[in-house]
């Protein structure tokens, strides 16, 4: 591998910002500084006017491989993630067969040996994702997994929950829940309140969220076990987690970059590709998020990407599946939404913070991703032009699906770069291979 060298940027990483050239040889940091130069035959990428940073990291990526390749697969998922700024991606298990085997496991780690980002795998806590019994989750740990989750569903049996938790504790895993009452959520299209009854459809209650997160609290504080709360909607469950987080538990959150933009009035034209799990809430709602997330009781922010055939999508609403995809334009949205405009909510250091070391840290992949950028590091970066506007177009995504609800809209802040354990992936916004 060619020496790279990031040129005339400004590194930001945990430890801060400076303004730094960062050279790059055989996958590692080698040198960082104002005053250090590219070696003759060095690869040179154009970091001025840009920020360096650790390669993103999504806790939540639906992959859906093995079994709806049609929708994604490990490479067009990985290439979409590359091309947002990740290098690492955690695979959610709701695939055919589900991930809640060691075989299956291995399957999906060996599909992307090969892929642009590094990907990680989240098992099943139960059996099929039934809800019924539990997965060898000690097996998989074995390989190294180390988030289990039934996400598309939510553990609805609270023993089988609480024996899980205890279960996890001694092999130093996490559980990601996706808080939803089965019953109460049965039937619905979106958040159930004013917008539901003017369109005339099924509503889902912030309470079919909240319970959930009331009763695994409950049992995070009697069993110890860790407990990651998955793609929070409502500003009961953020509150709920910010007194859990202040009481001493271990548990940690993460919200979508589409509960942190959008609302529940988004369904007002029937649009599909604004159908999603948990469902696009309040105003109150969304801005109790956004608070969570400044406050740090939310932790990270996880794309959810859940891509959908163009023929699933184009439905009706009731059958649509839910999802939208998200790799692509996570930190662009996030970063119009927080960190641009007038008033900010955060900094670009707050708001990168909430993409890479910590979901890095609670993956267990801070090894590897999450910086800090300096000698000795492995390479997995990404170069961010925080002034570059652009407007999101579906067609011309990477993904294999087309379900954003962002088309057509104007963002601030673009990948420029990305560098995977010191290969430049993606350069100038162009995947490489
Ligand atoms: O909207 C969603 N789609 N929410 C989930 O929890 C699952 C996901 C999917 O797999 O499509």
């Amino acid at each position: 591998m060619p020496e790279l060298f990031l040129a005339g940027g400004t590194v930001l990483d945990a430890t801060g910002t400076r303004r730094a050239h960062v050279r790059v040889v055989d996958g590692m940091v080698v040198e960082t500084g104002d005053g250090i130069e590219a070696g003759p035959r060095a690869q040179v990428l154009d970091a001025s006017a840009a920020v360096v940073c650790p390669g993103l990291v999504d806790l939540h990526t639906h992959l859906r491989q093995p079994g709806n390749e049609e929708a994604e697969t490990v490479e067009s998922g990985s290439r979409a993630g590359a091309l947002g700024g990740y290098t690492a991606l955690v695979a959610m298990p709701n695939t055919d067969p589900p991930i809640d085997s060691a075989a299956v496991v291995r399957q999906v780690l060996e599909l992307g040996r090969a892929s642009l980002c590094e990907v990680a795998v989240a098992g099943a806590i139960t059996m099929g994702r039934a809800g019924e019994r539990l997965a060898p989750l000690a097996e998989m740990a074995e390989m190294g997994v180390r988030l289990f989750t039934d996400d598309g569903a939510g553990v609805q049996d609270g023993r089988l929950m609480r024996r899980a938790l205890e279960y996890a504790l001694p092999l130093g895993i996490t559980l990601a829940q996706h808080c939803e009452d089965a019953s109460l959520a049965a039937g619905s299209v979106m958040n159930e309140g004013e917008w539901s009854s003017r369109l005339g459809l099924p509503g889902q209650p912030a309470e079919a969220e909240e319970l959930m997160v009331m009763r695994d609290i409950a049992l995070a504080r009697m069993t110890g076990g860790r407990l990651h709360f998955l793609h929070l909607s409502t500003a009961g469950s953020v509150a709920m987690v910010g007194a859990a987080k202040a009481q001493g538990l271990a548990v940690t959150a993460e919200a979508t970059p589409h509960h942190l933009a959008l609302t529940e009035s988004c369904l007002s034209g029937y649009d599909p590709n604004f159908k999603v799990n948990p469902p696009l809430r309040t105003e109150r709602d969304r801005a109790a998020v956004r608070r969570g997330l400044a406050d740090g009781v939310i932790d990270a922010i996880a794309t959810d990407h859940a891509p959908h055939t163009q023929e699933a999508k184009e439905m009706p609403l009731d059958q649509a599946p839910p999802g939208m995809v998200g790799l692509e334009t996570a930190l662009a949205v996030a970063h119009t939404e927080l960190c641009s405009g007038e008033g900010p909510l955060m900094s670009l250091a707050e708001l990168l913070a909430a993409l890479t070391w910590r979901p890095a840290a609670i993956a267990g992949l801070h090894t590897r991703h999450g910086g800090p950028i300096e000698a000795g590091r492995p390479a997995n970066l990404c170069v961010f032009d925080p002034t570059a506007r652009w407007r999101v177009d579906p067609e011309a995504m990477a993904t294999r699906s087309r379900n954003s609800p962002f088309g057509g809209r104007e963002m601030t802040g673009r990948v420029r770069h990305t560098i995977r354990a010191g290969e430049a992936v993606v350069i100038d916004g162009q995947a490489q291979r």
